[in-house]
């Protein structure tokens, strides 16, 4: 009986506590360099695979035709290369978030597939439209359209393919910066003096 008890106190009051007390006093990884914890990259990769099996549509509802990849290049410009990278130029912060934001249009260190090229199509897509959870993978739809979510993912899913010169010139404009933004590195802003 009193190793019973022993056991109840060290497994619903102890461990519970030293749990919580190492959140609070001991080092969780909080930092992007910190390192991931046990599993934490295989556990929630098999939750994402498993819920995209179940509900990834098959296939695309349009071609990848020309005008869809142009008009699928324009949305990637806006909304997604700050962190995925434009064509032959990376993000500059993709590589530092965690997990890091992989570069889409650059071919993987074996073989020829460029980014997710090798993905089915309808995959990407429920990736765009629903984001990726406890990363920064933000969830497109209420952002963009469903057409647009599928432009875009069809773009993605032929990276590996020569694109159409205008798609293709698109994806390596960077953005202008608009004329009123204040200059990058500015650093702060001095008290004007008196
Ligand atoms: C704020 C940064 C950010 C933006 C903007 C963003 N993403 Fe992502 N994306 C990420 C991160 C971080 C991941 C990695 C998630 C992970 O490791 O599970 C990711 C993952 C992905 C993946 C899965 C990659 C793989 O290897 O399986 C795809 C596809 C993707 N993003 C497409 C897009 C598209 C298309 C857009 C624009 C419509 C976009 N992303 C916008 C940060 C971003």
């Amino acid at each position: 009986m009193g190793r019973f008890a022993l056991g109840l106190i060290i497994g619903f009051i102890l461990a519970p506590l030293a749990f919580v007390g190492w959140f609070h006093w001991g080092h969780p990884p909080v930092a992007v360099a910190d390192a991931p914890l046990p599993l934490e990259r295989r556990l929630t990769h098999v939750a994402l695979d498993a819920r995209i099996a179940r509900e990834a549509p098959a296939a695309a509802p349009m071609a990848a035709d020309e005008s869809n990849l142009v008009a699928g290049a324009e949305i990637y410009r806006e909304q997604c290369a700050a962190c995925h990278g434009f064509h032959s130029q990376p993000s500059s912060f993709g590589a530092h978030m965690f997990p890091a934001a992989p570069p889409l249009w650059e071919k993987h260190a074996h073989g020829d597939v460029v980014g997710v090229s090798d993905d089915p199509v309808g995959e990407t897509y429920w990736k765009v439209a629903n984001g990726i959870r406890l990363t920064g993978m933000p969830s497109f739809k209420d952002v963009l359209s469903d057409n647009q979510m599928w432009q875009v993912s069809l773009l993605l899913s032929v990276a590996d393919k020569p694109l159409p010169p205008a798609a293709l010139a698109l994806l390596r404009s960077q953005l202008p910066t608009p004329p009123s933004a204040p200059p990058v590195n500015a650093g702060p802003r001095k008290q004007p003096s008196r």
